[in-house]
């Protein structure tokens, strides 16, 4: 039975009844996407070819003797789980549109990829979504990179001799274009947080049944169909059995100072005071630093970081329809663009991103986020939420602002804040906050399935 991509029930991976082709497909899935792997230290290589057969040589080499499959990898975490042993490292390989071509695939080929923004590659889409224009990205990512090569562990020593050893096989005809380091972050608590210092990465579309039955779901289902992530690879030896799965990549400069500021200038504005001051920022993420839902709670606090909420009857007196997890999920519909971010953050911090350390004292850039997303669609997902619901001031309700996180394009309209929680009085309406987080470059990939890359 071939695989049923839009089937609501999540993935038995384990069971013994499984069927041949969903056993096939996890075979031949690359790790990472159906489930995170641990990468709290990732090393990110862009990489361009220029001679077919070695890059073909190059890729088949890492498949064979550095990537593990998506079913190593759950069974990797079943046993982790269940005696505590060490799992291995994680190799991902992502090629663009232009890598296709390079490897020798034809326009004609190319175009059997479904996503035509893939096609188009993320420079020509710049307008989509507001990005800054190309000439300004960092150098690595104006030029035409070929494949994205990700290693990731919870060490950082496999994670460089891993390194090494890629780039040790890596022909002469080809160029490392550029890398990047992420690193992972932890609040007190131990959850992971980003540059802004909020609790970061908890809600994810899930697809592997033991991590939905964990998960309480009286509000909020996080099971997700595969389609939300897998297509068919179109140019595996057989596309029914073999998948892979749309990843975009967005290096994202956090200018944490003015974030901070900001912060406090909407707290003074609001006349916010002591616990309550913690509103403003969470006004802007949706969500409080401890990962406190703010449409459930007027304060952080409370237990485990809650994914199990909805914004319904929240008319945005308690979480602003603008706030950044309202905007990029507002859960009562568009289930079918949710994407499974599977990003880092990047940049050294001497700080403590967490605390209440004044504004000055924070990096006003330099650290950021490697954002990564993988997707059933470009079009559909990534840009969609970028362009239709982040940018779009009237997105869901006119006039409520951009994203303030993540939005792109001119903030001319102005908004109110609600004064109270849950109450009606609103602020008088106000410049929206300034733009804090900064595209710097980017691509698309397409993570094929490992028979494909096996196969080169
Ligand atoms: C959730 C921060 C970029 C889409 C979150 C959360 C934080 C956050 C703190 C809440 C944690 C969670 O619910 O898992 C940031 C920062 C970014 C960034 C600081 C840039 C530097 C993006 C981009 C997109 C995006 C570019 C997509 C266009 C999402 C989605 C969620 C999320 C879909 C989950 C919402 C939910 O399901 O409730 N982000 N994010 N984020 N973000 Fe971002």
């Amino acid at each position: 039975m071939p695989v049923d991509l839009n089937n609501a029930q999540p993935l038995a991976w384990d069971s013994a009844t499984l069927d041949a082709d969903t056993k096939a497909m996890l075979d031949n899935l690359q790790p990472n996407i159906l489930r995170a792997h641990v990468r709290e230290h990732l090393s990110v290589l862009f990489v361009r070819f220029n001679d077919a057969a070695e890059g073909k040589a190059f890729l088949r080499h890492v498949a064979t003797t550095k990537m593990k499959s998506a079913r190593e990898h759950l069974q990797e975490v079943r046993d982790f789980n269940a005696k505590g042993s060490r799992g291995t490292p994680y190799v991902g390989i992502g090629i663009s549109k232009a890598g296709y071509r390079d490897l020798g695939h034809s326009v004609e080929d190319v175009r059997k990829f479904g996503d035509r923004v893939f096609r188009d590659g993320m420079k020509r889409r710049v307008a989509e979504v507001a990005d800054p224009p190309v000439e300004t990205w960092e150098r690595t990512y104006q030029r035409e990179i070929h494949a994205v090569i990700l290693i990731g562990d919870a060490e950082p020593g496999p994670v460089a001799a891993l390194r090494e050893e890629i780039l040790g096989a890596l022909p002469e005809s080809a160029r490392l274009l550029g890398e990047e380091t992420g690193q992972g972050m932890r609040n007190p608590a131990g959850d992971g947080i980003e540059h802004f210092g909020y609790v970061d990465g908890r809600s994810q579309p899930l697809f592997v049944k033991d991590e939905v039955d964990r998960e309480p779901k009286k509000h909020w289902n996080p099971a997700f169909p595969l389609s939300n992530v897998l297509v068919p690879d179109p140019f595996a030896p057989n596309p029914v059995r073999h998948h892979g799965s749309y990843l975009v990549f967005r290096k994202l400069e956090q200018n944490v100072r003015a974030f901070k500021e900001i912060e406090q200038e909407l707290a003074d504005g609001l006349g916010l005071v002591g616990a309550d001051r913690d509103r403003a920022g969470a006004m802007l993420v949706g969500r409080f630093k401890d990962g406190t839902p703010l449409t459930s709670k007027p304060k952080a606090g409370g237990g485990p970081v809650s994914n199990d909420f909805t914004f319904d009857g929240d008319d945005g007196s308690k979480c602003p329809f603008s706030g950044h997890i309202r905007k990029t999920n507002p859960r009562s519909f568009g289930r079918e663009v949710l994407m499974a971010r599977r990003g880092q953050t990047y940049g050294e911090r001497t700080d403590e991103p967490w605390d209440d350390s004044p504004p000055e004292t924070r990096p006003s850039g330099e650290v950021g986020l490697l954002f990564m997303a993988f997707n059933g669609s470009l079009l559909n997902q990534f840009e969609f939420t970028q362009q239709s619901w982040a940018d779009n001031p009237d997105f869901e309700n006119p006039a409520t602002g951009h994203d303030p996180v993540i939005g792109q394009g001119d903030r001319d309209i102005k908004v109110a804040f609600p004064k109270v929680w849950g109450k009606p009085e609103l602020s008088v309406p106000q410049a929206q906050v300034a733009q804090t987080v900064t595209m710097k470059g980017g691509e698309y990939f397409f993570a094929p399935s490992l028979a494909y890359l096996r196969n080169l």
